[in-house]
């Protein structure tokens, strides 16, 4: 169990558009282990290499349902989206805010999974944010760039982090 310290704004690595990853090796299975363990430890439901210091396209989810299992995905697209609501969001990278941003209903994503196999993926609901969210901080975008408006965005109380992203 390995927990990486979280890049939060304003880190220049937040802002940087995330390499391709060219294939698995020992160091990248290290990362994604070490990736999923401070997701737990965060209680994220998602989480970018880019939070952990590494611009690279990899980014790890997990629903909080029971038994859901952890979602990889390596070099993570966005090949369709569909529908639009308004919806509450907050970031591991932005601690202690939440903003409205504007979300697809859902969303297929093209990815490589922890073994570089192709798989494709569909999600709505939160699987649908999530995925625009993490995929977002491969380009280097983060939810409080796009907010429907400046003042949607809100201070938190001190507690409260299960749907940081
Ligand atoms: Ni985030």
């Amino acid at each position: 169990m390995a927990v990486i310290h979280i890049r939060t704004v304003p880190d220049p690595v937040l802002k940087q558009k995330a390499k391709k990853v060219p294939g698995m090796d020992p160091s990248i299975r290290k990362l994604i282990s070490n990736m999923i363990d401070t997701m737990y430890e965060y209680n994220g439901v998602g989480l970018a290499a880019p939070q952990v210091g590494v611009s690279l396209r990899i980014a790890v989810i997990r629903l909080p349902e029971e038994d859901a299992e952890e979602i990889v995905l390596i070099n993570p697209e966005i090949i369709k989206k569909t529908g639009e609501r308004e919806i509450e969001e907050r970031c591991l990278s932005v601690p202690g805010y939440e903003g409205i941003v504007k979300r697809a209903l859902h969303v297929t994503v093209k990815a490589r999974d922890e073994n570089f196999k192709e798989i494709r993926l569909k999600g709505d609901g939160l699987l649908a944010q999530a995925l625009e969210h993490e995929i977002e901080h491969l380009q280097g975008i983060l939810f409080v760039d796009h907010l429907v408006s400046p003042d949607s965005l809100i201070k938190l109380p001190p507690a409260g982090t299960e749907t940081e992203t």
